[in-house]
């Protein structure tokens, strides 16, 4: 099957990068959000990121163009209709994604797959409630999606290997890596992301280093290129805490259970970047130390 069209719902952080992605590869994409404004937000942000590519001369102006015509916005799932591959990144949210894939059941074609972007919903849960569980994938992408070159690819129990082929072949196209993930809690990166982030919290809760201190020694030490709170923040702390809490749910194992600080940070509505607050305070316009809280 050749895949031309894709239909990428949710035009947040991951979908506006995944429609990036896409529309530089030469797919055609259908760009979806709720409102017609985080349409446009998301556009705004694709358009920001071509031209600081335009800058630096990793590619041309014709070519950002080219790129941007083939983004159609939409506020309607049903403009999706002629798509013949859906990417879902919308709110880490079960209900919220049950919704929208209903409604994608009735507006796309038999055959058309699904692929969420999901980081800790098990795939096997979002197919059941399509009538196509074997058209059905994760397909995990990792932030910022126009520079990380994994993807994880994980198979629900009834995924047929067409679909993980035809998925893997478009992670190609858009110049990814994959690789085949079993569809258990966590994937492989965040599980593995969690367990050393949970010992993470424990040196900030046990004082062992302040928060600043363990993201630059994580960064110099270890040659990661962001901290661990620095990471949390650009992430969303709420998409770490609902991956802990699946983790914890999943495997019943104490390592995962989610700190008690990440919770409240959650609960208070301090989500990271987007809100300004998180680990860190951005409030103004940089990236600051808090000091209205003690850790
Ligand atoms: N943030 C990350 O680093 C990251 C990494 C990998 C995967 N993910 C996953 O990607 C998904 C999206 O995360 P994000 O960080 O982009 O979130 P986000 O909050 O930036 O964006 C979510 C978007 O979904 C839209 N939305 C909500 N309901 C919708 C609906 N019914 N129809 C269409 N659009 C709808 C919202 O308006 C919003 O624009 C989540 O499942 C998350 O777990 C996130």
């Amino acid at each position: 099957m050749d895949i031309e069209k894709i239909l990428v719902v949710g035009a947040g952080l991951m979908g506006s990068g995944i429609a990036q992605v896409a529309a530089q590869s030469g797919y055609h994409v259908i760009l979806n959000d709720t409102k017609r404004e985080f349409v446009d937000r998301g556009l705004n942000n694709i358009i920001k990121q071509l031209d600081s590519q335009v800058k630096k001369e990793k590619i041309t102006p014709i070519d950002r163009d080219a790129t941007i015509g083939r983004i159609q916005q939409s506020a309607n799932l049903e403009d999706g209709r002629d798509a013949n591959f859906v990417i879902e990144a919308v709110f880490e949210d079960l209900e919220t994604k049950k919704g929208i894939y209903r409604k994608l059941d009735s507006v796309c074609r038999k055959g058309v797959i699904f692929a969420s972007n999901t980081s800790s919903i098990p795939i096997t849960t979002l197919a059941s409630g399509t009538s196509r569980p074997e058209n059905f994938i994760g397909l995990h992408f990792f932030s910022p999606v126009p520079v990380m070159r994994l993807v994880e690819i994980i198979r629900g129990l009834k995924t047929s290997g067409e679909t993980v082929e035809i998925t893997e072949k478009i992670a190609a196209r858009m110049k990814k890596e994959s690789v085949r993930v079993k569809d258990v809690p966590g994937f492989l990166v965040n599980r593995v992301n969690a367990a050393f982030r949970a010992e993470v919290y424990q040196c900030l809760l046990e004082g062992v280093a302040s928060l600043e201190d363990i993201d630059k020694a994580i960064k110099l030490g270890l040659n990661h290129p962001m901290g661990p709170f620095e990471l949390g923040d650009f992430v969303g702390l709420e998409i770490g805490l609902s991956v802990f809490k699946t983790l914890y749910d999943g495997y019943k194992d104490p390592k995962f259970r989610p700190a008690l600080i990440l919770e409240k940070l959650v609960q208070s509505g301090d989500l990271g970047k987007k809100t300004g607050k998180g680990w860190y305070d951005y409030s103004s316009g940089e990236r600051k130390p808090r000091t209205d809280i003690v850790f």
